[in-house]
Parts: structure tokens; sequence; C-alpha cells
């Protein structure tokens, strides 16, 4: 009889973690609606705003904000005088690049995660952390 038991045990039990394998995947299926993953949404199809343009503060507050502020990987705050003054060197046409396309893989990702944004758009979001740092440049820069 007890040498039997592990044999039967496992016959009842291996049934029932089938069961409770299918009922938790076919939970998480239904869960596509809530959940959204990062790369899910950097791969997204969004349209682009050909409105009004957003201020540089709207904007990083809608995207840039969630790393920025808090030098999430090392993102540079705005505030933080002594690395903006490092990165605006190389020229704000090679920020805008990076910006726009990403920088140091996907550390800093494409567009700051900003799909909807236009160029203008994250120019100013850029203008709006370096004016933070008391960079002030003008629109030719
Ligand atoms: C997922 C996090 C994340 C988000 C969101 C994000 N950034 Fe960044 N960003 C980074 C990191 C990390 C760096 C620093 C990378 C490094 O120098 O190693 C960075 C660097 C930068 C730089 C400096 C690039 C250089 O050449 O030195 C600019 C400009 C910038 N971000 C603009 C933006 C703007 C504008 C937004 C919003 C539209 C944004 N970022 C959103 C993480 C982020």
């Amino acid at each position: 009889m007890l040498a039997k038991c592990p044999v039967c045990l496992r016959k009842t039990i291996h049934p029932l973690l089938t069961v409770a394998l299918l009922l938790s995947t076919a939970a998480c299926s239904n869960n596509t609606n809530t959940t959204t993953g990062f790369w899910e949404e950097m791969r997204a199809d969004v349209a682009v705003n050909n409105g009004p343009s957003r201020t540089g503060k709207q904007v990083y507050d809608y995207r840039c904000k969630s790393c920025h502020a808090r030098n999430t990987q090392g993102a540079p705050m705005p505030g933080d005088e002594y690395e903006w003054r490092q990165r605006v060197q190389k020229g704000m046409d090679v920020l805008m690049e990076h910006t726009i396309n990403g920088y140091q893989r996907t550390l800093m990702p494409a567009r700051g995660g900003c799909l909807d944004c236009n160029d203008t758009e994250l120019r100013n979001a850029v203008l709006y952390m370096l004016s933070k740092s008391g960079i002030e440049l003008n629109n030719q820069d």
C-alpha cells in the first residue's frame, strides 16, 4: 500500500497540474489589453502629432520625466548643469540625432520613447532640460 502511494499521487497530481497550467495561461492571454510591454510599445504604429507643437515642459512631463527626473540608467537630470554642459558641447545637432535615433543602445530610447512626438517637440523638450540646467541656446544652435 505504502509503496504504491507515490505512483498514485503522481497520477492524480499530474492531470491537476496540467489543468492549473492551462487555466493560468488562459488567464494571462485575457490580459493583453491591460499590460503593454516596453518593446511592444516601442514598435507600435503611432500617428505623429502634426497639430500645434507641445511645449518642452509638456513633452518632458509626458515622456522624458520617467527617466530624466530620477537619473534612471544615468539619464541626465534637468538642473544638473555640469552633466548638460558636457553634453551640449557635442552640439545641438548631435544631441538631436541621439534623441531621435536613440543613444547608448536603448538606454536612451529612440525619440525618448515619445512615438507621437514630432521633431520640433523633441527639440523643445531638450531645450527645456537645458534651460532648467541654466543653459539657454538660441534657436539657431
Ligand atoms: C527609458 C529612459 C529614458 C527616457 C524615457 C528618455 N531618456 Fe533621454 N536619456 C536616457 C539615458 C539613460 C541617457 C544617458 C545615456 C548615456 O549617456 O549613457 C539619456 C540621454 C539623453 C540626452 C543626451 C544625449 C547625449 O548625446 O548626451 C538627451 C538630449 C535626451 N536623453 C533627451 C531625451 C528626451 C527629449 C526625452 C523625452 C522625449 C528622453 N530623453 C526620454 C534615458 C531616457
